[in-house]
């Protein structure tokens, strides 16, 4: 199969593949999503089939407008509208209760469906050309780190899809916070665009899933399944250093020599003799949000063996940060005092 890249002014080709059951990588402004019409069972097996992604790990329904939603949920609760006033379309991904007419497929057998309106234009004139509910997980092969570019989704599914939509760089570069409200208390699941700190503002009572920054013990079941997957990593060997700034340089600077990259903030790239992977300035998280997937899949490109990433604060997007590094990081962390 050959895959094209389509922009806004041949966007309709994809459109087109959309409605005949296939399915079409789409640029939103968290990562790349690959996506297919949520209500049809046939093209959802497809995104699993190209991703060669767990049956059992949920997809993501994307609607422009939310009415579209009505039809998808046994119901609205309370708290949704909220939520939605507040931070829809954007990136946040809000889990209700399922209807009937969300397949099995989409839902990981759960009662549940995940369902998000993403703010990028183009992603939601593409969902409203549509004119359907598009399920559509990150667009990477399955253990990847997300697509923040056309070009991450071309360099995994190049001659396995048919199209991708090219809408530039995603701006908020880690995927959608995922907060579910079918618990007792609204609690999120996944840390992302939108922050923990951002949602209390408007729903006091929400909590963090404990999964979020420890490791799921074996014989505990996940709510969300995506948790229990090795997640973001690269070939490389991941290590987390929790350090000062000094510290950090001096412990990595151990290593030169060795096939071993750091990634870092920008001002420690002249202390360091290891090859860097800066993500930007040290206090600009959302920079390091932005760019922490390139940077793992350059690491990838570059055949690095071992690399040593900065500690990430936990607070704002920071704790997003953390998240998608300890999971990289298969849990490792040093603690250099
Ligand atoms: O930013 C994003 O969320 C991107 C863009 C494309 O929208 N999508 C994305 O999808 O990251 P994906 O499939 O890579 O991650 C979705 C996560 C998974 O961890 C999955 O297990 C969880 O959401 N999830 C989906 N539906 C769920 C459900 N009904 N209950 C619990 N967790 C669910
Ligand atoms: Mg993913």
């Amino acid at each position: 199969m050959k895959t094209i890249l389509l922009n806004e002014e041949t966007m309709q080709k994809g459109v087109e593949i959309i409605k005949q059951g296939g399915v079409v990588a789409i640029p939103t402004e968290t990562v790349y999503g690959l996506s297919a019409n949520a209500l049809n069972p046939q093209a959802i097996k497809s995104i699993f089939q190209a991703k060669g992604r767990p049956m059992d790990n949920p997809l993501i329904v994307h609607v422009a407008n939310f009415d579209d939603i009505k039809k998808l949920v046994l119901e609205i609760p309370n708290d949704a509208y909220i939520l939605a006033k507040k931070f829809w379309p954007g990136p946040l991904t809000i889990i209700m209760k399922k209807s009937d007419i969300i397949p099995n497929e989409v839902s990981g057998g759960l009662n549940t469906v995940a369902i998000r309106i993403p703010k990028h234009p183009l992603a939601r004139k593409f969902i409203s050309e549509c004119g359907l509910p598009l399920a559509a997980p990150s667009a990477n092969i399955s253990g990847k780190p997300s697509p923040t570019t056309a070009n991450h989704v071309l360099n995994d599914l190049n001659g396995v899809i048919p199209a991708i939509l090219d809408g530039g760089a995603c701006t908020v570069g880690l995927e959608s916070t995922v907060i579910t409200l079918t618990t007792e208390k609204p609690t999120i699941l996944r840390p992302g665009g939108i922050t923990f700190e951002q949602i209390k503002e408007v729903l006091e009572d929400v909590k963090i899933d404990s999964a979020v920054l420890c490791k799921l013990e074996d014989d505990k079941k996940a709510i969300s399944p995506g948790m229990k997957y090795k997640h973001y990593s690269p070939n490389a060997k991941v290590v987390i250093v929790n350090s000062s700034d000094t510290e950090y340089s001096k412990y990595v600077n151990n290593f030169h020599g060795d096939n071993v990259g750091a990634i870092c903030y920008d001002e420690d790239v002249n202390t360091i003799m290891v090859k860097t992977y800066p993500i930007g300035r040290k206090k600009d998280e959302e920079s390091h949000a932005k760019n922490l997937f390139a940077r793992l899949r350059e690491i990838d490109e570059d055949k690095i063996e071992k690399v040593f990433a900065r500690c990430p604060s936990k607070e704002g997007i920071g704790l997003a940060l953390y998240n998608r590094l300890i999971r990289a990081a298969g849990f490792e962390v040093i603690d250099i005092a």
